[in-house]
């Protein structure tokens, strides 16, 4: 589902976006290859592009358009979640441009407005232009000032639409000074701020499953949860991305964007409708009312990691700090743990647990919340001395689905309770084609719905929490890197974080163990 489908009333389903050129800055990186190209291909296959359509690339490279689609060309067959199908790729293949050019260089801008000039020429695209910030963050501004000063992001009778990746801000001032510097070009409604989280269909999908069942709204809150955990483990490492990571570390790269949104989507309340700024501002409220962690709670609330060697799924991993562009004593870290608290009516007293981290022992993103139990009473006179409580496990992936625990009778002569899950793959249901999970974000964008992208106060409210967070990690260095094994699930303070609240972590692999006599 895209939520523009559900907004925009005179939008036929599955209709074509407008006529348009995407312009990628950074098309020579990975991002272009690995997700952007195939996912614009897949939008081209489920016929959502327009006829009027095309792509510019523009990198520092030096290449013509026809070297451009001799190497896209050969990147799609490696990277298409579909098979390619040679007459389509030929539609898509004759729509790419190339410009090699300096983000610095004003001389690039001027000729990047030729090419425009001449792309809507050759494919009547009526001066529609999707900018893809896919570069490196400290070239954000200076492209969108470009941008502006040649007259490309004006509009006047078409749209400009700029879409910026993470991390949006190093922390809460330079994300302000970011918001504010681009605000100086783009309106708000310009600005496609991207979390590939929200490109997710199973993140896409938490919103449906709350609010489109009757079934769990009513005991989604402090009377009924207990707690909610969120987990975000990775097998890999930094995968060569040691240069950027040091700066950014588990935080800032995981929890501040991904995890943060995960957690709105869970907590905040029903929107008044899928309108993008009905969406954002629950998400703001619930942001807002996260307790901010005094010094002291950063102490006890917090736990960070890095991993030592080990192995990862029968391979031996070197410890991050050997990773190349890796400081050899480095102090980032790999892994998180925080424990957040919600202050509102709904969310009173509900502990919200979140990890993530690299080099783990399974790749899992999963959302579990835990059930209040119910009183034992009733069964004091059976063998059973615990009852199981209940937990819903949302998958975000793999093996996107959700698990319902329960408890069940043992069969036998004795009252005995087994655990029992209820389960929804999504692999059994709706036959979907594979996809990259940015089809959705990039056609939302070129039909102007911004439900799923974040507001300038969505990203400064994540940043607000996780601020006191960097401030005191930054005063208190740490001195037991690396403390957990590749492999493994992360220090075991991340485990003492909930034991200390009598509770522990838990995944889908631990509800589907066989129950136990
Ligand atoms: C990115 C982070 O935003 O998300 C990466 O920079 C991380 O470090 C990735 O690996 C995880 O995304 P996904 O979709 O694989 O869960």
């Amino acid at each position: 589902m895209t939520f523009a489908k559900a907004n925009n009333l005179n939008q036929l389903l599955d209709q074509p976006a407008n006529p348009c050129v995407v312009v990628i800055f950074g098309a020579a990186g990975d991002l272009t290859k690995r997700k952007l190209i195939p996912a614009l291909y897949n939008l081209a296959r489920s016929n959502l592009l327009p006829e009027e359509f095309a792509i510019v690339g523009v990198t520092r490279a030096p290449m013509s358009s026809e070297d451009f689609r001799i190497q896209m060309s050969r990147d799609i067959e490696k990277f298409s979640t579909n098979d390619v199908d040679p007459q389509l790729w030929q539609w898509f293949e004759k729509r790419l441009y190339y410009l090699a050019g300096d983000f610095q260089d004003t001389d690039t801008y001027s000729r990047l407005k030729e090419l425009l000039m001449q792309v809507d020429q050759e494919r009547d695209t009526q001066g529609n232009y999707l900018y893809y910030l896919a570069t490196a963050p400290q070239f954000f501004c200076d492209i969108i000032w470009q941008l502006g000063s040649v007259g490309l992001a004006q509009e006047d009778g078409y749209w400009r639409r700029v879409i910026i990746e993470k991390p949006f801000g190093q922390d809460l001032e330079s994300a302000r000074a970011l918001n504010k510097n681009i605000s100086t070009i783009l309106k708000e409604s310009q600005i496609y701020r991207i979390d590939h989280y929200l490109g997710k269909e199973t993140v896409q999908n938490i919103l449906v499953f709350r609010f489109g069942n009757g079934l769990f709204e009513p005991i989604w809150n402090h009377h009924y949860i207990d707690h909610v955990q969120i987990t975000a483990a990775e097998t890999v490492g930094v995968e060569g991305r040691g240069g950027y990571y040091e700066g950014a570390g588990a935080i800032r790269d995981m929890v501040q964007n991904h995890l943060f949104q995960l957690l709105a989507l869970v907590a905040m309340e029903p929107p008044v409708s899928f309108e993008a700024d009905a969406v954002r501002d629950e998400k703001s409220k619930v942001l807002k009312a996260i307790q901010p962690l005094t010094p002291q709670d950063v102490l006890t609330h917090t736990v960070r990691g890095q991993y030592g060697e080990g192995i990862v799924k029968g391979q031996h991993i070197p410890n991050y700090r050997s990773e190349p562009r890796v400081a050899p004593d480095s102090g980032t870290e790999t892994f998180t743990a925080l424990k957040l608290t919600i202050d509102n009516w709904r969310w009173a007293d509900v502990p919200f647990y979140l990890r993530t981290g690299k080099s783990l022992a399974q790749r899992v993103t999963e959302i579990t919340i835990q059930f209040k139990r119910v009183p034992t009473l009733l069964f004091n006179k059976t063998s059973i001395d615990q009852l199981v409580p209940n937990f819903l496990v949302i998958r975000i992936q793999p093996n996107e689905g959700i698990s319902l625990q329960f408890g069940a009778k043992v069969p036998g002569p004795t009252v005995r309770m087994g655990a029992v899950d209820m389960d929804f793959a999504y692999t059994d249901y709706f036959n979907s084609a594979p996809s990259t999970g940015y089809e959705t974000l990039l056609y939302d964008c070129m039909i102007g719905d911004a439900t799923l992208f974040q507001r300038a106060d969505n990203v400064e409210l994540g940043w607000k929490v996780v601020s006191p967070i960097l401030d005191v990690w930054k005063a208190l260095p740490p001195r037991n890197f690396p403390n957990y094994a590749a492999g493994t699930w992360g220090p075991k303070e991340a485990d003492e974080l909930l034991q200390h609240d009598g509770r522990q972590w838990r995944t889908s692999a631990d509800l589907s163990a066989p129950v136990k006599d």
